[in-house]
């Protein structure tokens, strides 16, 4: 089910309330029950931890945020020019997934200005905040003439995927984005089956713009991941203050800590809550109470950092083809053109 909020140019979907709260209870009752205990990166970006998150992106350790926008501010005529080729001039789709705040998303939409008349915008994000507040600043920074049509979904990337499998037919030339190194939290097979769910929405030609952290040393990683004003940890910890508002638990959030650790053999930054000493805590929206021992970590977010080899191989196995990457002037950063094939 959802509600939808229509104006002349804009209209959300909303797959929050609906689906998501009763997602969120599973979510964690399955994942502190397992052994080690994980929680999913996605319940990060309530109000705050979108915030929070939007803060991280101005640290000076995250480097990521930035040098994307640089590989953008500097490329993205290049890189529309060769996601559209001479395609007509018909109304083009821009599909991004995980849009959040959408500010690097500008450059690639006046990049699609200049060639085009119409555009629909698609943005798909878990934060319905998040989301409604970028639509409304893009439709005021594009106001008409511009033919800018905004379609929002406030949902997790699965559910929007299987309702824009539905309207499939009605969509013209298609660029998904898919940046900020969101492909991160996905481990390789994750990743794979997820490049394969967006590939069966697109068709033949269309392209994917894939935003990938590079593997790099292990201090400039773990310092993005765990930044000396504290940011990232109050980030993760939030996760825990969410689910005490929302499924009525008690965490104590000072007798946890943030452990940021990168995984050199698996190419991956994780993340953990550790918890400072044994402990138990009662969910009483969940009936359930878990114990904590001291030290013990819950797993809440991995970020694979990846090289272009493994860009290639990835875009192999799901149905698309690299046709061209780009690299911030330090080559922390890439972003690869896939087109379907
Ligand atoms: C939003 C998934 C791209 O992994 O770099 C930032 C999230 N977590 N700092 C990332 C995040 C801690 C971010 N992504």
């Amino acid at each position: 089910m959802s509600d939808t909020e229509a104006e002349s140019s804009l209209r959300i979907y909303n797959f929050i309330h609906a689906d998501l709260k009763d997602a969120f209870a599973e979510d964690v009752r399955r994942g502190l029950a397992s052994a080690p205990k994980q929680l999913p990166p996605k319940y990060f970006y309530d109000e705050l931890g979108s915030q929070l998150f939007e803060a991280i992106c101005l640290l000076p350790e995250y480097y990521l945020t930035r040098a994307e926008t640089e590989i953008f501010s500097r490329y993205a005529d290049e890189m529309v020019g060769e996601a559209m080729g001479e395609a007509s001039t018909k109304e083009v789709t821009l599909l991004e997934m995980g849009s959040g705040s959408a500010q690097k998303t500008r450059l690639v939409l006046d990049a699609l200005i200049k060639r085009r008349n119409a555009l629909h915008y698609i943005p798909v994000d878990i934060s319905l905040a998040a989301l409604k507040k970028s639509a409304r600043l893009l439709l005021a920074a594009y106001p008409p003439p511009t033919l800018l049509r905004v379609t929002a979904y406030a949902s997790d990337y699965n559910t929007a995927l299987a309702h824009l499998h539905k309207n499939h037919n009605e969509r013209g030339r298609t660029l998904a984005l898919f940046l900020g190194s969101n492909i991160g939290n996905f481990n390789p097979i994750e990743a794979e089956s997820f490049l394969q769910s967006l590939r069966a929405i697109l068709r033949e030609r269309d392209c994917l713009l894939v935003g990938a952290d590079l593997k790099k040393e292990r201090k400039a990683l773990e310092a993005a991941y765990d930044d000396s004003i504290g940011l990232t940890s109050a980030f993760n910890l939030n996760l825990l203050n969410r689910i005490n508002r929302e499924l009525d638990a008690d965490f104590n959030v000072r007798l946890f800590r943030h452990v940021a650790l990168y995984n050199e053999a698996e190419g991956c930054v994780e993340i953990y809550l550790e918890s400072e000493r044994a402990q138990r805590v009662a969910l009483r929206g969940l009936n359930t109470e878990v114990d904590f021992a001291a030290g013990e970590r819950t797993h809440t977010e991995n970020s694979y950092k990846y090289d272009t080899s493994e860009l290639a191989t990835l875009a192999a196995r799901t149905g698309f083809e690299v046709k061209r990457t780009w690299f911030d002037d330090k080559q922390q950063f890439s972003s690869s053109l896939f087109v379907a094939v």
